[in-house]
């Protein structure tokens, strides 16, 4: 979603916020724009489109300036076009402002301004909040004109209801930059004579060495060297400086096409680290030390909520199924963005956890507030180190999958489900799983990026197929157990980068609707492995054939689907435990392959974003 760059420092400010806005492109967007200040005077550039448009545009009229901001913009309040786009200029000319978030009350700040004379020019929630700080600059003339830029800010800020990061530049003070959030990520980066502000560690670039997360509901006054910041009731804030660790933040392509490309050859490396340290041969269970909940606290628990959106509800899916198999604890999961609304009863021994890979996903973020404020232990699993659901968890576990820049979530998701694995394993050994079926799932466990590399083999068979169903418009995907969930996967990653409608489903489902869609013209993609689920399944792909479908199986039985389907995808034969995340292997090449055929834009897919910061 929107993407947020600020620079003030001794260097040329616009080519580090455009090389700022480049790194922050993966988290999707749809037009994009920047302000410099120099010689007292504003210089506004944006246009709808790409970073490279603005780049263009912006080399077209250098202008030589040591503070500006710069921003992504994902539409919310209005359509896609050069006046919608960020900066945003208060009326009178003398500030500028770059948002990300949704500002609730806007209209009602709008027809108080209109009346007070301030006029509009887009049709953007942001706007108001510009020329309300504009108005604010004029009616606090008791401040000094030190603190007079903050005090507008921050008695602007005290009107908003809804969300905002915000970083705000003004003419008046060509020294001084203000930047706020509440509900929406902003951090500080702290470089050698130069003080940064982005949404997302990547907006710096390179260039800090440092970072200051600013939490809700505090503004931060940033100068070359100095950074001050106070709460929204004007409180000052002793901040935590944090050091920076690019190695972890490093997204380069390397040699890959995509990044998606790239990071779904990266798994073996992902899992690795997800488990590195984490296993204990000796007593055949994991070592989750991050959890901060002692053992015998844990045995205390009665059932377990999961909460979280998109691929990582999925990760929650199959935790479901494994805490289940192994630990026997009751498992529940909830939509994050349902769970917030909805007050569902909780019973008092229940343990929550949340699943993000980006840890600023808003929905899941409230979850975790809503079930915090209601007495929860809460707990995150998270891919982003000193992410807001990082902070704000009473524990977790980090995935250490490194960056993830595709919006299709790929290495994110099968660490995720390698780390509900621990845990169901950790607390099935604090019940009733015997060391021997412990030591079954450590192994299997410790085999897991052998065996990802050797399914990754595939990849040529699966381009081929891909090519032969790309054409498509329908798909259906079908799995049972622990496979559900992957089958929900593989049709939320077909559909969000191939644009091709797809639906995943139990396959025992199949009869009771969506065998309605079988057809020459609806392909199915569908998992049989076996087990005693497998003659159940070659009954349902046999009924599809009988319906003239066209049918993919992802198989490690590829003889049981012989003269059944028509393309046999073989995966390795794995113990029951990890055949989630074998299985999801094919479905993410699967839907890659699709979307290049289709010459789609893989990495960013058109109205996504890879963090979705706003409700
Ligand atoms: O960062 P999060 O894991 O909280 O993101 C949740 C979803 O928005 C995310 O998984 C989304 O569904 C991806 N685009 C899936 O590929």
């Amino acid at each position: 979603m929107c993407g947020i760059t600020g620079y003030i420092g001794c260097r040329d400010a616009a080519p580090i916020l455009i090389e700022g806005l480049r790194k922050l492109e993966y988290r999707g967007y749809d037009s994009a724009g920047l302000a410099l200040l120099s010689k007292g005077r504003l210089n506004v550039c944006k246009k709808k489109g790409r970073v490279a448009v603005l780049a263009d545009e912006v080399a077209k009229k250098p202008v030589s300036s040591h503070i500006g901001i710069s921003h992504t913009r994902w539409a919310t309040h209005g359509g896609v076009t050069d006046e919608n786009a960020h900066p945003h200029v208060s009326s009178d000319g003398r500030f500028a402002l770059v948002h990300n978030g949704i500002i609730e009350n806007f209209e009602q700040m709008k027809n108080f301004l209109i009346e007070k004379g301030y006029t509009f020019s887009s049709q953007t929630d942001t706007e108001a909040l510009v020329n309300l700080i504009a108005y604010h600059y004029d009616h606090r003339t008791d401040d000094t004109m030190e603190n007079r830029f903050m005090e507008a800010v921050r008695k602007a800020l005290m009107h908003v209801e809804g969300t905002y990061g915000i970083a705000v530049i003004s003419p008046l003070h060509e020294v001084q930059m203000i930047a706020a959030r509440k509900g929406s990520p902003l951090l500080i980066g702290i470089g050698k004579d130069e003080r940064l502000v982005s949404s997302d560690v990547l907006g710096f670039a390179g260039r800090a060495t440092n970072v200051i997360y600013l939490e809700d509901g505090q503004i931060a006054s940033l100068t070359t060297d100095n950074c001050d910041i106070v709460t929204i009731s004007n409180k000052p804030i002793d901040f935590v400086v944090n050091e920076i660790d690019w190695e972890l933040e490093n997204a380069d392509l390397g040699g890959a096409t995509h990044y998606m490309e790239k990071e779904i050859f990266e798994q073996p490396k992902a899992l690795e680290n997800a488990i590195r340290g984490r296993i204990s041969d000796d007593e055949s269970t994991a070592v989750l030390s991050g959890l901060n909940i002692s053992p015998s606290e844990l045995r205390q628990i009665d059932r377990i909520l999961f909460c979280s959106c998109g691929t990582a509800w999925h990760a929650c899916l199959v935790a479901e199924y494994l805490i289940e198999k192994y630990a026997r604890i009751p498992v529940e999961v909830e939509y994050a963005s349902e769970f917030r609304y909805r007050n569902a009863p909780l019973d008092k021994n229940t343990l929550v956890f949340v699943i993000s890979q980006s840890g600023e996903t808003i929905d899941t973020l409230e979850a975790l507030r809503e079930s915090k404020r209601k007495g929860y232990k809460t707990l995150a699993i998270t891919n982003s180190v000193g992410s807001t659901i990082a902070r704000e968890s009473d524990g977790g576990l980090y995935q250490y999958a490194g960056k993830e820049v595709g919006v299709a979530s790929t290495k994110a998701f099968t660490s995720q489900v390698v780390i509900c694995l621990l845990i169901a394993l950790y607390l099935g050994r604090l019940r009733d799983l015997s060391y021997a079926e412990g030591r079954e799932i450590v192994e299997a466990i410790k085999s897991l990026p052998s065996l990802v590399e050797e399914t990754l083999k595939q990849a040529p068979l699966i381009e081929k197929i891909a090519k032969k169903y790309a054409h498509y418009k329908d798909f259906l995907f079908l799995g049972r157990l622990s496979e559900y969930p992957i089958a929900n996967e593989g049709a939320l990653k077909l559909k969000e980068i191939s644009y091709i409608h797809s639906e995943g489903y139990p396959a025992g489902e199949m009869k009771h609707g969506p065998i309605a869609l079988v057809s020459p013209e609806c392909p199915t993609l569908i998992f049989g492995n076996s087990g005693s689920a497998l003659p159940k399944i070659i009954s349902n792909a046999q009924e599809i054939k009988a319906r003239k479908g066209p049918i993919i199986a992802v198989t490690d039985s590829p003889e049981a689907f012989e003269g059944v389907a028509d393309d046999i995808i073989a995966i390795p034969h794995v113990h029951k435990s990890i055949r989630p995340i074998i299985s999801t292997i094919p479905i993410q090449l699967f839907a890659y392959y699709v979307a290049v055929e289709l010459g789609n834009d893989v990495d960013k897919p058109r109205n996504l974003a890879k963090a979705v910061t706003v409700e």
